[in-house]
Order: structure tokens, then C-alpha cells, then sequence
């Protein structure tokens, strides 16, 4: 038997352009596209090299660290997740996952992978964890490994007291690892001053890079510890020495681990060098300065947020309540139809109960916040309209 050449491939290839005003990525600038269009190179030259290097400070910068296990992992965000606990835990460890949405629980599917005895934490819904909860939890289990997502982006939910958490997780001697995938940029995240041990962040949120590459730093104490584990951490892919290595982290001679894609590089590099000059402090500025805008607008349209307290709303993906009688799905699809634009629904537990909008990178301006909310409202009004005129017609 031949297997022939699939018709589909001799088409030319289409991309739609749309707005991406979901939870994820976010629209690339012009900068970041034109940077992927450049040759590929070896992943050994000593150019690529060099662009890694760049992109090793870029990361220090947004996660305001010095460590020197500073790199990226070749993979979408989960991969940073993955990296971070194959490396901490080994069998038997116990580990507690803070819950204020889904990815402390997808944290805990994969800690457990990884031969973890798995605890969890979980917030009232819509809620952040609470320092009763928290140290309630700590005292109970006394982990070796604490995760926490610090912007959960299926409820909406951000986690500010990381600071406090840092100190918790000493007291307990316990590591403590931050999911920052939809969260740094929106929010202050200092690593070394929290005394976080493993954090990692999406390249394709605020940062406006390309998926499939992720951020990860790990700590001085961590690394310390990985270096003593009795036995190698069970993924070859996401073992942070090796990778390391191949990253120029621990000052030896750099070796292959993988063939990584040094078209995401560049993008990411720009990425990341767009972000350092406008600097930190001004990209959290405005990402809130957006949120906040359409946190009004939403009221003003008679609608709700999903976290009723403001000072738990995480500003990047922002989390908007379902009208009763409304189809979600209807509304996302009347914004994609005729304006191109994502927006987004609920994810796990909020599935069916929000919708999800998401102000990063290019899309957190002023006018693409007041862009989403005339949409948004247009398509509700519009549905509703549809849904009126179908029910009298049946009478
Ligand atoms: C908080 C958080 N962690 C992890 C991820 C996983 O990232 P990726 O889809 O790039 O694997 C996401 C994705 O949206 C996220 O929001």
C-alpha cells in the first residue's frame, strides 16, 4: 500500500489575522514576526549562543533575579511547570498544591507523575487562598514543595501575597514554586526579594512572544538541592543541569541537550527587549490602568466580574460573569464572526460561567479595551435579540 501526498498540503498555507483578546497568547508585534522571519541557526553557533545569553538577561530582569540557573525551557508553559517540579520532587516527597482555579490541580496530576504524595489547599471559588488557609494547610502537611499559581487565568484570581508565602515556605523549610505564566507583567513579581525557589512564565502573554518557549529561573537553594538529589529527575527533557549546561548557567562548557528553535528565540529576544525598555514597572502600570478601564466599562454595561473583591482580580485575564439566559459560546462566536476578535470562556470550573478577556502585551491599550467592551456588549445585545425573537416565534 502507497500512502499519497495529502491533497490539503498543495494548498497555500492561510492564516486569518485576528484579535487575540483571550486568555492566550496575545497578538506578536511587527518587531517579534519580522525577528521569526530571520535565517535559522545552528543551535551550537556561537550567535545563537549569544542571542541566549541576551535572552538569559532579558529573564532576569522581568522575574528580578540574579540566579544563575536562569534559561528557558523548549515548550509551551506546561513545560516550565513540568521542569520545575521534576526536578524538586523526588518519590515520596510531599508536596501541596494551592488551588484558586485549575492549575494547581493540573500542577497536582503531574507532581503525583513524578511520585509526589500530593496535598491541596483550595480557595472558596472566585476566591484567593486566605493566610488561615494557608497556614493551616502548611502546619497540617508540612510540605517539601509548595506550588501556587500567582494569577490562576481560569477564574480570574490573582494571589498577591507571594511575599508572605516566601517567608511561610522557610519557616517550613519547604520550596516554593510560582506558576507567573499569566501573571508577571500584570502584577509585581521580585523572586529573590519573595524568596521564590522555581518560577517560570508564558512567553506569549504580556511578554507578546512566541509560544512554545518558557522562561523558568531557579534558585541558589534549589539548585543546591537538585545537585544532592540521590537520584536523576525521571524527564531527560526537563533536567535542569543539563539544560542548564547547554544555557551557559553554571559557568562549564556548554553541551548539546537539544536542537532548540532559534527562530523562537529571536522572537522571544524581542520579545523581551521591547519589554525591558519600556521597563517593568511602567508594562505593570498600564496592564492595570487597562483592567481597571474595563472593569468600569463592564459595570457600566450592567454586567459582573466574576472575583467580587477587586484587590483579588488578576488585571491580565479578567473575568466577567455570563448574563443569565445568555449562550457564552453564541456571543464568542458573534465577536470572532464579525470583528475577528477572541474572546474567551471559562475553563474548568468556571466553564459556562464567564467569560474570559484578556488585556496583554499589545492588547493592553485603551483602545483595544474600549474596542472589546462595545463588542461585547454588541454581541450579548445581539444575541438576546435572537434569543427574543426565537421564543415568539414559537407562540
Ligand atoms: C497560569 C497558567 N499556567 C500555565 C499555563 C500553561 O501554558 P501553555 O498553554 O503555554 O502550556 C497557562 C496557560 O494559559 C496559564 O494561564
Amino acid at each position: 500500500m502507497e500512502v499519497p501526498p495529502p491533497l490539503v498540503l498543495k494548498r497555500h498555507l492561510y492564516v486569518p489575522s485576528k484579535t487575540l483578546m483571550g486568555p492566550g497568547p496575545s497578538n506578536c508585534s511587527h518587531r517579534v514576526l519580522e525577528a521569526m522571519s530571520n535565517p535559522v541557526l545552528g543551535h551550537m553557533h556561537p550567535e545563537c549562543l549569544q542571542i541566549m545569553d541576551e535572552v538569559k538577561e532579558g529573564i532576569k530582569y522581568i522575574f528580578q533575579t540574579l540566579n544563575d540557573a536562569t534559561m528557558c525551557i523548549s515548550g509551551a508553559g506546561h513545560s516550565g511547570m513540568e521542569a520545575a517540579l521534576c526536578n524538586l520532587i523526588q518519590d515520596g516527597d510531599v508536596v501541596l498544591m494551592g488551588i484558586t482555579g485549575v492549575w494547581g490541580h493540573r500542577a497536582g496530576d503531574m507532581a503525583r507523575r513524578y511520585g509526589a504524595e500530593v496535598h491541596y489547599v483550595e480557595a472558596s471559588f472566585g476566591r484567593a487562598l486566605s493566610w488561615e488557609e494557608l497556614t493551616f494547610a502548611f502546619e497540617a502537611h508540612r510540605p517539601q514543595v509548595f506550588f501556587i499559581a500567582q494569577g490562576d487565568s481560569s477564574t480570574g484570581v490573582i494571589q498577591q501575597n507571594i511575599r508572605e508565602i516566601g517567608e511561610l515556605c522557610r519557616k517550613y523549610d519547604c520550596f516554593l514554586v510560582v506558576d507567573t505564566v499569566a501573571s508577571l507583567g500584570g502584577t509585581e513579581f521580585l523572586m529573590d526579594e519573595w524568596k521564590v525557589d522555581v518560577a517560570y512564565t508564558g512567553s506569549q502573554k504580556t511578554l507578546g512572544g512566541p509560544a512554545g518557549i518558557t522562561p523558568i529561573s531557579f534558585s541558589k537553594r534549589a539548585l543546591t538541592h537538585i545537585r544532592k538529589r540521590k537520584t536523576k529527575p525521571k524527564v531527560y527533557y526537563f533536567d535542569i543541569l543539563l539544560i542548564g549546561q547547554y544555557w551557559g548557567c553554571y559557568g562549564t562548557p556548554r553541551i548539546y541537550h537539544h536542537t532548540i528553535s532559534s527562530t523562537l528565540l529571536y522572537g522571544l529576544r524581542e520579545a523581551l527587549a521591547h519589554f525591558c525598555a519600556l521597563g517593568l514597572k511602567a508594562v505593570v502600570r498600564r496592564h492595570q490602568e487597562c483592567s481597571k478601564r474595563l472593569q468600569l466599562g463592564i459595570e457600566e454595561l450592567g454586567l459582573e466580574m466574576f472575583v467580587q473583591r477587586e484587590e483579588e482580580r488578576l488585571p491580565t485575564v479578567n473575568t466577567i460573569k455570563v448574563p443569565f439566559g445568555v449562550d457564552w459560546k453564541k456571543v464568542a462566536e458573534y465577536a470572532m464572526r464579525k470583528y475577528s476578535v477572541e474572546i474567551s470562556g471559562g475553563l474548568g470550573p468556571t466553564v459556562e460561567h464567564v467569560f474570559r478577556i484578556g488585556l496583554m502585551g499589545e492588547n493592553a491599550t485603551v483602545e483595544r479595551v474600549d474596542m472589546v467592551l462595545s463588542i461585547l456588549n454588541e454581541a450579548i445585545q445581539s444575541i438576546k435579540l435572537k434569543a427574543v425573537k426565537t421564543e415568539r416565534s414559537k407562540i
